[in-house]
């Protein structure tokens, strides 16, 4: 196969990697015919929608794109069995989330979609296809995709190459226009494993230079994604584990980044103070990363990266445990505004956002909290807190008002909370949010993005991390 012999890829997986990663081949690649197949109906009715606000997923610059070629050579159906069919190239990027059960519960990543997809594949296909493992997944999942389309299929021949996605939430767009690198794993010691190789480097040759293309084995490249995404949050959990050294030593952590980030061994990106990382990535990929190390009885690299969890709880937990010392050791009945519930700025998305473990924290010491968000739904933010489990939906429901207009969240309010890093934050009309708050008005800024000296002469008394 060659590029030009792919004329129809199927995605399957409209989420929040599926989606971009599709609209973009579809504007590089005009002559090539996409199709997003979910079989969550609601979800392709709303990337159909004509309302192009109304999306399922936002990302600055996505619908701008799909604009341009949705109903040309992008498209997005649930008539999951003929997109496989027709396509020559398939990608898997459905979710692979934490275990909820059985055995890994909690730690191993749930696999079952995947193989859903891998039989789905096999029982419909009836020619040959590459097929292309976007999802993360632990390392040999390939393996068992293998397994199932040889033993399930009618004898029509597969490529299994693992292209891991290396895109952030919030800069989806820019991230897939412009990567660091794209990495293709497959079988270089066979003819077929390589000319697959190259047929999908040739796809991301149309706008990426070859040199950022790098082509490994498919195991190097599936590890190669946890270890990427278990480096990044262990930066984070490394400077928010000094931030809590900063506050009881006099340190600033933004004098302290900046120092230790000049150093171009270290580099200076990726060393933001904040109440803790979130995101669907993160969590997911360490707590599997352990997982696969214990059952390899590789038990002190599992407590290595174990740790860079804890810091991140530890981090949520201290942000809510100073809430409430500060506000008197108590917030029963108080009222605390959130700005903030996504797990950073320019995304819908809410999956181990911060707030949502912040907030629960505080509304078992019986808070009141009024939450405003520019892009999460409301009902999100509810079926987010009782996703934890902890208490009856009915006190999760009293507890946290979610409302369309920041000056109403803060109205009243005992203290301010900033959760997640909105531009539109800083901007806000400060002198009368201290007006019409409680006094003393607190302010917790659990991103660092305020003026906090300015916030000081305006009366709120302002409390941000590492200082
Ligand atoms: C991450 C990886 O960056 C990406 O390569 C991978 O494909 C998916 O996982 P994402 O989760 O979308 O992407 O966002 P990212 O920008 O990495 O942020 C993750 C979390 O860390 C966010 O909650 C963010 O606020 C937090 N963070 C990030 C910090 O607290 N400080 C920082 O300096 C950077
Ligand atoms: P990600 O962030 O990895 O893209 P999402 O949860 O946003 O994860 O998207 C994954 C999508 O995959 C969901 O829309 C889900 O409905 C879809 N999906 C899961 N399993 C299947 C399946 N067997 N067939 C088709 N779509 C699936």
């Amino acid at each position: 196969m060659n590029f030009n012999s792919i004329k129809n890829i199927c995605c399957i997986g409209a989420g929040y990697v599926g989606g971009p990663t599709m609209a973009v081949i579809a504007e590089k690649c005009p002559e090539i015919k996409i199709t997003v197949v979910d079989v969550n109906e609601e979800r392709i009715k709303a990337w159909n929608d004509n309302n192009l606000d109304n999306l399922p997923i936002y990302e600055p610059g996505l619908k701008e794109i799909v604009q341009k070629t949705r109903g040309k050579n992008l498209f997005f159906s649930t008539d999951i069995d003929k997109g496989i069919k027709e396509a020559d190239m398939i990608f898997i990027s459905v979710n692979t989330p934490t275990k909820t059960y059985g055995k890994g519960k909690g730690m191993a990543a749930d696999l079952k979609f995947i193989e859903l997809c891998a039989r789905k594949i096999a029982e419909v296909s009836t020619e040959s296809k590459i097929i292309v493992e976007k999802s993360t997944i632990p390392v040999r999942t390939a393996q068992t995709i293998k397994s199932i389309l040889d033993n399930v299929g009618t004898g029509v021949k597969y490529h299994i190459l693992s292209n891991p996605e290396f895109l952030a939430e919030g800069t989806a767009i820019d991230d897939l226009h412009n990567p660091d690198r794209v990495l293709i794993g497959g079988d270089h010691d066979s003819k077929e494993g390589q000319d697959a190789l190259d047929t999908l480097t040739s796809i991301y040759e149309k706008w990426v230079p070859r040199e950022r293309i790098l082509q490994t084995n498919v195991w190097s490249s599936e590890l190669s994604k946890l270890t990427a995404n278990a480096f990044l949050a262990q930066r984070v959990s490394s400077i928010n584990a000094m931030t809590a050294l900063c506050e009881k030593t006099g340190a600033d952590i933004e004098e302290l980044a900046r120092a230790v980030g000049t150093d171009t061994r270290i580099g200076n990106k990726f060393l933001k103070p904040s109440v803790g990382f979130g995101g669907s990535c993160f969590n997911k990929d360490i707590l599997n990363l352990v997982y696969i190390c214990k059952s390899l009885n590789l038990n002190e690299v599992a407590s290595y990266w174990e740790q860079v969890l804890l810091i991140n709880d530890y981090q949520k937990y201290r942000f809510a445990d100073n809430i409430i010392t500060t506000l008197y050791n108590t917030v029963t009945d108080k009222k605390i505004a959130f700005l903030g519930w996504a797990f950073k700025k320019n995304t819908n998305d809410t999956r181990e956002s911060a707030a949502i473990y912040v907030a629960d924290y505080l509304i078992e010491d019986k808070a009141n909290i009024y939450v405003y968000d520019p892009k999460v739904e409301h009902p999100k933010m509810i079926r987010d807190l009782n996703e934890l489990n902890t208490r009856d939906s009915s006190i999760n429901e009293s507890s946290l008002s979610p409302v369309d207009d920041p000056y109403l969240a803060v109205k009243d309010a005992h203290a301010v909370a900033i959760l997640t890093e909105w531009d539109e934050f800083i901007e806000y009309d400060w002198e009368k949010i201290f007006s019409i708050m409680k006094k003393p008005a607190f302010v917790f800024d659990g991103r660092n993005i305020l003026d906090s000296k300015k916030l000081t002469k305006i009366g709120f008394k302002v409390y941000q991390i590492g200082k």
